[in-house]
């Protein structure tokens, strides 16, 4: 029976270049996940877009003295490059400034606001007084209350993930003029996050299995009791709030309008379609699963705020999954854009093959915790896995068939060495299938590996190249039961590596055609040619 799948993905602030740590903290668990539940025959709608308001694009403008927008289509146009460069198959990519967007957006704003869920509430805010503005989120900066780290920002501390209001931070600063920052009386639109939590602790006690650093992190967050957050700012550049009463000067906090924005994709997406109502499928029906993926710095706002705007909406299906990753540490430190860190990824991507650089990521997903990656380890999985280990058993296998095709006719009857191999891929489907669906992709790719390791072992074992001299029959079936074995192969590496796993399925003629089982192959017919498939770096 099929499910449909949604995939949400967080969706990138369009300030500032990717690097290897956010394709690896998301967008490529979101694709491997996506892709494998495609072939299995789930009805995916995996969706996504780049997050165009708030003060990241705003302070980026302000250094560069540009204006938002300029910022915007910079970089939004730039991701459109990455994700083509490394197959990111969405379903729907946009950005959080279209008019669907808006329009949903004040819709739940709106039923929020009837349900007695937003209300007004006077606050004070973050103020320069010698450059008499407010100074919202990232304009001000100090020292995390919870764990004492000196740059946290007015929204959120990068240290420790908790999400701040700027009047906690110790010593808060104006982050344009350095001027200590004052506080002063404004009035803005508020959450009732006091109210939503409630229902929270009970819906968070059913995810057994999430994984422990998030549903950790959620739980202690609903437990310390939630405080009503302001979901407007004292900025230009957002969404209109859509009552007047608070005046122009003011937006709707980004964080708010953000996550909504995996519901407008899903609807932008159906009218796309051409059948408006298509959406309904992953959010109505009870049965779909919504899987969130994003970094760990994006957990309060899936794991409990998205949720609260989806009790208190009524109605929407809430995360199956929220499998959030930790991060990639380069060399020891986050690897960050926002702080230069590390080597770019355009950089990466003109010197590597899209398929080589998605298995590096891939096997170091920090999944649990935070995981390191040098350069020279990726050159070494490169050369030693991907090279020699995989490519090369394909190599050696397509160029004894092509050698000897005339000879490859009859097969012997099958041995329990070959009966052994083919038994462990009808295995691997299984667990290699299970460990994608609870989202282990990283034992995925290493199970994957491992029996790609099993058919070298094999090759070694039965030596084709030598038993053809003397028993044509029997070496037929060796040769046989290795392309059938080196198909699955490629089946079980297609969500990691799909360019390349593509090649070799399509250039081995099948009798049947199942994507996520073992094949019956074609005797004697011809092989397409497809050369080496990864290159070796010195
Ligand atoms: N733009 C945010 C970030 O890069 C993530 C937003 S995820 C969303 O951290 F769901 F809110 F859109
Ligand atoms: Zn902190």
């Amino acid at each position: 029976m099929s499910k449909n799948i949604l995939v949400a993905v967080a969706w990138p602030y369009a300030s500032g270049s990717r690097h290897l740590g956010h394709i690896g903290g998301a967008y490529l668990p979101a694709d491997i996940f996506a892709r494998y539940h495609r072939v299995i025959g789930n009805k995916v709608l995996m969706v996504s877009g780049s997050d165009a308001h708030g003060t990241p694009i705003t302070v980026r403008a302000d250094e560069e003295g540009v204006e938002p927008i300029d910022i915007v289509n910079k970089y939004h146009k730039e991701f459109l490059d990455y994700w083509e460069k490394l197959s990111i198959s969405w379903d729907n990519y946009t950005t959080t400034m279209t008019e669907n967007h808006k329009d949903v957006v004040h819709k739940i704003f709106l039923k929020l606001l009837e349900n007695g869920y937003i209300d007004k509430q006077k606050t004070l805010q973050a103020f320069d007084p010698v450059d008499n503005r407010f100074l919202p989120d990232r304009y001000v900066e100090g020292t995390c209350p919870k764990c004492d780290y000196t740059e946290a920002r007015g929204d959120q501390c990068d240290s420790c993930s908790a999400t701040l209001d700027p009047e906690e931070l110790l010593n808060p600063t104006s982050k344009l003029s350095g001027n200590p920052a004052e506080f002063k009386e404004t009035e803005h639109f508020f959450l009732k996050l006091s109210l939503l939590g409630e229902d929270l602790q009970p819906w968070l006690d059913t995810k057994v299995d999430w994984r422990p650093h998030v549903i950790n992190w959620a739980k202690s967050f609903v437990k310390e009791g939630l405080k009503d957050r302001a979901i407007t700012r004292d900025l230009e550049w957002g969404i209109d709030i859509p009552v007047d009463d608070l005046g122009n000067e003011k937006k709707i906090y980004v964080w708010f309008e953000a996550v909504i924005g995996y519901l407008s994709a899903s609807i932008e997406w159906a009218k796309n379609s051409g059948n408006e109502d298509s959406w309904k499928d992953w959010w109505e029906n009870n049965e779909a699963e919504s899987f969130y993926f994003i970094g760990k710095d994006n957990v309060p706002f899936h794991s409990v705020i998205w949720p609260a705007i989806l009790a208190g909406y009524g109605n929407l299906n809430m995360p199956t999954n929220v499998p959030a990753n930790q991060y990639i540490l380069i060399k020891g430190e986050k690897a960050s854009a926002s702080r230069g860190v590390g080597k770019s990824l355009s950089d990466y991507l003109s010197e590597w093959q899209p398929d080589a650089l998605r298995y590096t990521l891939a096997s170091v997903l920090p999944e649990q915790s935070d995981s390191e990656l040098t350069e020279e380890e990726m050159i070494r999985r490169n050369n030693e896995e991907l090279v020699a280990t995989w490519g090369n058993l394909v190599q050696r296998v397509f160029t004894q068939i092509k050698n000897n095709r005339d000879d490859i006719k009859n097969l012997s009857s099958i041995e329990s060495v070959d009966k052994k191999l083919i038994d462990e891929a009808k295995l691997a489907f299984e667990n290699i299938g299970n460990n994608i669906e609870s989202v282990e992709l990283k034992t995925a790719l290493q199970e994957s590996m491992r029996y790609v390791s099993k058919v070298n072992v094999y090759l070694n074992e039965t030596e084709p190249w030598k038993v053809i001299k003397e028993d044509k029959d029997r070496a037929s079936r060796i040769l046989y039961t290795s392309l059938q074995a080196i198909d699955a192969c490629a089946s079980l590496l297609y969500p990691f590596m799909p360019t390349t796993s593509k090649k070799v399925s399509e250039a081995i003629p099948k009798e049947t055609s199942n994507s996520w089982d073992v094949n019956e192959i074609k005797i004697g017919a011809e092989l397409t040619e497809i050369g080496h498939l990864f290159k070796k770096f010195d």
